[in-house]
């Protein structure tokens, strides 16, 4: 069996030889932000911190959004690429069912995240989605996806199912009150409620300016 220092080191190789060069947001770089702010947020909580550094690297393996929705297709990569490292299963397991409760999934969806790692990988990675690198990462992902930036005939809508919430194809700006702005009321730890407060603050600010400059404010 692998130790839980060897299967970090491992995921962490093998998660950056897989992403490198992504182009949608979850690219290796976004992998290591996540691992960071999951060590970071782990370090006030009482958590299992091999559990917490694998799941935030292998979190986004096999993202359901890019596998028709088959949302089994993460906590199964995820689960096969552990065991074939020499996990133990009882840990292969924990890990996959953070990896298949992660994922964002609409307004109306709330969130089901039993144990407190996943809750900490869960913060870790939502952090990435606020502030300026939750800007750039949503811009990012939505010239990949061929959105417009804006469409002012194109208002935001409440999505209360996954199914909705993926096949949604409106503009960018309209992922802020769909996810972005709704996610600080949504974190689960003191670290990463306090990391959160200031990234919304950014966001509701360039929000509000992109607008007022699409109006033409000076
Ligand atoms: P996560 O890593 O939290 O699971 P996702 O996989 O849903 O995030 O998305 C990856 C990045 O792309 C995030 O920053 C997210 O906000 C952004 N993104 C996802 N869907 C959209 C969308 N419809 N418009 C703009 N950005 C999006
Ligand atoms: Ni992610």
């Amino acid at each position: 069996m692998a130790t839980g220092e060897e299967l970090i080191a491992a995921a962490a190789a093998h998660i950056r030889a897989q992403s490198v060069g992504e182009g949608s947001g979850h690219d290796w770089w976004h992998v290591h932000r996540v691992w960071q702010n999951a060590r970071l947020i782990a370090r006030g909580e009482d958590v299992d911190p091999v559990v917490v550094e694998l799941a935030a690297l292998l979190h986004d393996i096999a993202d359901w959004k890019f596998h028709d929705g088959d949302l089994d297709a993460g906590p199964r990569a995820a689960r096969a690429w552990l065991l074939d490292a020499g996990a133990e299963p009882a840990l292969a397991d924990r890990v996959a069912d953070i990896v298949g409760r992660v994922s964002y999934k609409g307004a109306g969806v709330p969130d089901d995240m039993p144990s407190l790692e996943g809750r900490v990988v869960q913060d870790a990675d939502r952090l990435d989605a606020m502030g300026a690198i939750g800007i750039g990462r949503a811009f990012a992902y939505g010239g990949h996806a061929g959105r417009l930036m804006y469409d002012p005939d194109d208002p935001p809508v409440r999505h209360d199912t996954a199914e909705a919430y993926v096949s949604s194809s409106g503009a960018t700006l309209n992922h802020f009150p769909e996810k972005l702005l709704l996610l600080r009321d949504r974190m689960h730890t003191a670290t990463g409620r306090r990391i959160a407060d200031e990234r919304h603050a950014y966001m509701e600010a360039f929000v509000e300016r992109f607008l007022g400059e699409w109006q033409g404010e000076a």
